[in-house]
């Protein structure tokens, strides 16, 4: 599966003429219907008429919407020979990948990311799927797309509450497996980032995520340390969602983040003035979560849902060193509680 890096919108349309298929349908979000789209339109290679719209935001990423799609394609008569082009965040890559992965058993698709999010992780590693209610990513399948086409210029749009939602996995990234990269993007205001930078700095989360997952593909061993910060991170997500007060997916894996490296440290893993370092790093950019000492069996509970738990007990991705990290920590529930707490304090 190809990734290929687009300097320019140009070069972009021109790779889309190159491996466009005669029957092509687009999948995108309103947002990403109105900023980025256009930019492709211009190619022919997408038609208006073919493309299915949903409201964005993480609500969406549902069965209604999935029904949705498949209604339309089904319309339209989207034959298996055709091809999906997902256009959009995280929300659309995962939502249009399982679209394309079960429609009549499965047809071609492309993603064309246009979050940060979507840039370094959503769209690499095979993952699709949607919610079921507040339980995230419950349905949902591993499906490839044939490649991945990434336009940095899209960030230009994208709101900054968005940029720093994707700049949590860029840290996450560094803190797993690689000591130098995490030192080098505490350097830089994410706010503030060169076009060659941000580049260089999709290659790296993308060569450290794939390097991951090709090494365990479905997830049975190494691939868990991609789950850092998403254990707490997934429960905080889906309580705030239940309260109507949703939050962006990486603002609740930046909160994880700083919740797990102090269960790592508790448990004798992590080092505290590693730690310290995630912690200060983190906190410097993210505002803490609007989580109460009330919320804390409720967040324990959801825990305990999370489909990568086995049957009894909650498990989790702990940082040895920054830089290292392990799978499979079996953690207490008095740890985590204790660490809540220290986190809303
Ligand atoms: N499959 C995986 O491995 C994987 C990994 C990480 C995250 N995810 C999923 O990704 C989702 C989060 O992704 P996300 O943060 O991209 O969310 P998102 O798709 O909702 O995008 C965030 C917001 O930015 C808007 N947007 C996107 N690109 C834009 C642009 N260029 N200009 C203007 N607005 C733009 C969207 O319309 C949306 O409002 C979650 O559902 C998460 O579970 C999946
Ligand atoms: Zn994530």
């Amino acid at each position: 599966m190809a990734v290929h890096f687009c300097n320019n919108s140009l070069e972009l349309e021109n790779l889309l003429q190159h491996i466009s298929p005669d029957e092509v349908f687009t999948i995108t979000d309103d947002n990403c219907n109105t900023y980025c789209l256009p930019e492709l339109i211009a190619s022919k290679t997408l038609s208006i008429h073919n493309t299915f719209t949903f409201p964005s935001g993480e609500k969406n990423k549902c069965l209604a919407t999935y029904e949705n799609a498949i209604d339309f394609l089904a319309k339209k008569n989207l034959s298996r020979k055709g091809t999906i082009i997902n256009i959009g965040g995280g929300v659309t890559t995962d939502l249009g990948g399982f679209v394309a992965a079960s429609y009549k058993r499965g047809v071609r698709f492309i993603h064309i990311p246009t979050s940060l999010m979507a840039m370094v992780d959503a769209s690499h590693g095979g993952k699709v799927g949607i919610n079921h209610k507040e339980l995230k990513n419950y349905i949902g399948s591993f499906s490839q797309p044939d490649c991945i086409l990434i336009y940095p210029g899209f960030l230009k749009t994208l709101p900054e509450v968005e940029l720093l939602s994707g700049y949590a996995e860029v840290l996450k990234h560094g803190i797993i497996a690689d000591k130098s990269y995490w030192e080098y993007t505490k350097t830089l205001n994410p706010f503030d980032i060169s076009a060659t930078d941000w580049l260089s700095i999709i290659q790296q989360s993308i060569d450290i995520k794939m390097a991951i997952v090709e090494a365990d593909p479905l997830e049975a061993n190494e691939r868990k340390k991609l789950n850092f910060g998403h254990t707490v991170g997934h429960a905080f997500e889906s309580l705030l969602l239940k309260q109507n007060a949703s939050i962006s997916h990486g603002h609740a894996v930046a909160a994880g983040m700083i919740v797990e490296s102090a269960i790592a440290h508790r448990i004798n893993k992590l080092p505290l003035h590693e730690q310290n370092d995630i912690t200060h790093h983190i906190s410097k950019l993210y505002d803490k979560l609007p989580i109460y000492h009330t919320d804390i069996p409720q967040l324990i509970t959801l825990m305990s849902y999370d489909k990568k738990n086995p049957q009894k007990g909650i498990e989790m991705a702990l940082p040895n060193n920054i830089g290292q990290c392990d799978y499979n920590i079996s953690v207490e529930t008095d740890v985590i509680e204790a660490c809540l707490i220290q986190y809303m304090s």
